[in-house]
This record gives C-alpha cells, structure tokens and sequence, in this order.
C-alpha cells in the first residue's frame, strides 16, 4: 500500500508548497515511486514543475487538470498523470520515478459552482479513482491551500498522514489549533464513505519547521507547538501517537525561491553556492526523516 501524505496548515505561505515539492522529488531520488496531486487553486505545484508554458496550455482548456474528474466528470485520476513531470529545455527527463497531477486555476468551482450528489461527495469520487493508480506508487503526496474546503477534503479524505509546515511565529501555533478544529469534524462528517481499504483517517504525524534563518533561536516557537501537540495528543484529537515535531528543519535560502522561477527542484539547480547544496540537503534529511517515521497501518 502506498503511503499517502497530505502537507496541510491553516496559514498560507508557510511553505508547504516548497516543502511538499522538494521532498517529492528527494523522496523519488532515493528511488521511490512518487506522486504528487497539487489540490491548490493556486496551482503553484503545477507550475512549477511544468513550467509556465506547459501549464499554460492546460489552464486555457482545463483538459488534463484535476477537476475534470468532477466537472465534466469524465476524466480519470489514471489519465491526468504526467509521468516524469520534471523536464530540461530539449524535454528531456530530468527527474524519473516523479509524477505529477496538476491543477488549473478552474479547481476554485469546485468550492462553488460544482454541486455534488449529497450521497457521492467529490472526496468519495477522488477516492474510488486514486485506487486505480495507487499500486503503481511508493508515496503519493498531496499539496492543500490553507483550508479544508472540497479541494483540501480530497487530500485529507484519501491520505492517512499529515504533516504541518510550521514557521516559528505565534501565527503558526494558531493555525494548528485551527487545523485540528476543521479536521475532527471533516474526519466525523466523512466518516460514512470511508472504506476499510483505506486504512486509518488521517492524523497529524509530524509538524515541519520551514524558512529557519541562521540567527533565528526557534527553541520558544519548538516548545509551544510541542505542548500544544502533547496537549492535542493526550486529548486523542486529530493528532497520531507518534506524531512529533521533526528533528529537520529547513534553512531560509534564497535559492528556493529562485528554483521556482526555474522550475526545478532545489536539487536539480546545480551547484554554483553551497546554498543551494545545503538546502538540498536539508530536503534529502527530511525525506529520509519520513521514510523511516512509518506509521502503524
Ligand atoms: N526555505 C525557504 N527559504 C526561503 N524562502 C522560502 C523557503 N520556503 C518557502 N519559501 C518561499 O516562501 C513563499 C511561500 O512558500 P510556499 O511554499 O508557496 O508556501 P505555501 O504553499 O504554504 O503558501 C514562497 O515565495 C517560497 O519561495
Ligand atoms: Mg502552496
């Protein structure tokens, strides 16, 4: 079974999208088979890793973008993969074992326009289709906006585990307070449509510090959210026994906000600064952190 992992937090910009990025394409380096469905309108995933132009293409018809397995409704999860996804200037492959389900700018009517079967909510339909592809992968990664509407419910739905990018401010501890709120009642009203095949609903197992500058004393910030994790523990919401506050955390680089311009993973910007090396690093210990913190399914 594949391990399936949504990176979710109730405050934006926080770098999940960086983060969840990154460590898919360290965790398909060390050879996993590794997918990504990027569930924010946004669609800063998707454009990132296709580039501008290739993404271009899909949002000016919305063929080949995630909602069109919910409107028309006649597209499958299995047809939206783009295998590979990371490609150089001639096309050529630059990341194998990658794979990306993208999203356009048209995934925001799923919040609105779109009006689900009350029986056959879009989580349920996401669900039933991601079972056809899940055999094919090690880890499916999910990229969630900052909130748990329909969009965010399909990562939520279909991932047993979550991880929250964190950054040091107060704002981060209220955005789990949050989070746990929205997630114990999304996980009670969905419960119904679960199936036993998919294992546990999802839980919190690790908090992620992002965007740590070097001179910046992050032991306060790491002390509260650890509390207020222990408290959320011992209260058996929302958060998994072994959920803890990862040893990794990553660097405040420049270069990860360049490597997006570039549309490449911070790994494969090269080596022209040790920063762009130890970020990298940074990313690589993180996937080697969540491989080996295996939850009990
Ligand atoms: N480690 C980092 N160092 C420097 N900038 C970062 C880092 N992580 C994220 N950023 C930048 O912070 C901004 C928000 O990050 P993003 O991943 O888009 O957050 P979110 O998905 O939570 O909204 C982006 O401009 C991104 O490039
Ligand atoms: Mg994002």
């Amino acid at each position: 079974m594949a391990r399936k992992i949504a990176f979710i937090n109730y405050k934006g910009g926080v770098g999940k999208t960086s983060l969840i990025v990154n460590t898919a394409a360290a965790l398909a380096q060390r050879g996993l088979r590794t997918l990504l469905f990027d569930f924010d309108t946004q669609s800063n995933a998707s454009i990132w890793l296709m580039r501008l132009e290739r993404w271009n293409k899909i949002n000016a018809s919305g063929a080949g973008a995630i909602y069109s397995i919910f409107d028309p409704g006649t597209a499958r999860v299995k047809d939206l993969i783009i295998k590979d996804v990371v490609e150089g200037k001639e096309g050529e492959k630059l990341l194998p074992g990658l794979d990306l389900v993208p999203t356009t700018f048209n995934l925001v009517d799923l919040e609105g326009e779109y009006k689900p079967d009350p029986k056959r909510p879009s989580y349920a339909i996401f669900q039933e289709q991601l079972a056809e592809v899940e055999k094919d992968y090690d880890v499916i990664l999910f990229d969630c906006p900052p909130n748990i509407l329909r969009a965010s419910q399909n990562g939520i739905f279909v991932a047993n585990e979550i991880y929250v990018p964190s950054n040091p401010d107060a704002l981060s501890l209220i955005g789990f307070t949050l989070l746990i709120e929205k997630l114990m009642r999304f996980q009670q009203s969905s419960a119904s449509f679960r199936t036993s095949a998919m294992g546990p609903a999802s839980q919190v197992y690790g908090i992620i510090f992002n965007s740590i500058k070097t001179n910046t004393d992050i032991e306060v910030p790491k002390m509260r959210m650890q509390l207020r994790l222990n408290q959320f523990k011992a209260q058996k919401r929302g958060c998994a026994p072994s959920a803890k506050i990862f040893n990794t955390q990553i660097r405040d680089a420049m270069v990860v906000r360049r490597a997006v311009t570039l549309g490449l993973p911070v790994s494969l910007v090269g080596t022209e600064g040790t920063e762009a090396d130890s970020v990298s690093n940074d990313y690589r210990q993180l996937a080697a952190e969540i491989v080996e913190h295996t939850p009990a399914i």
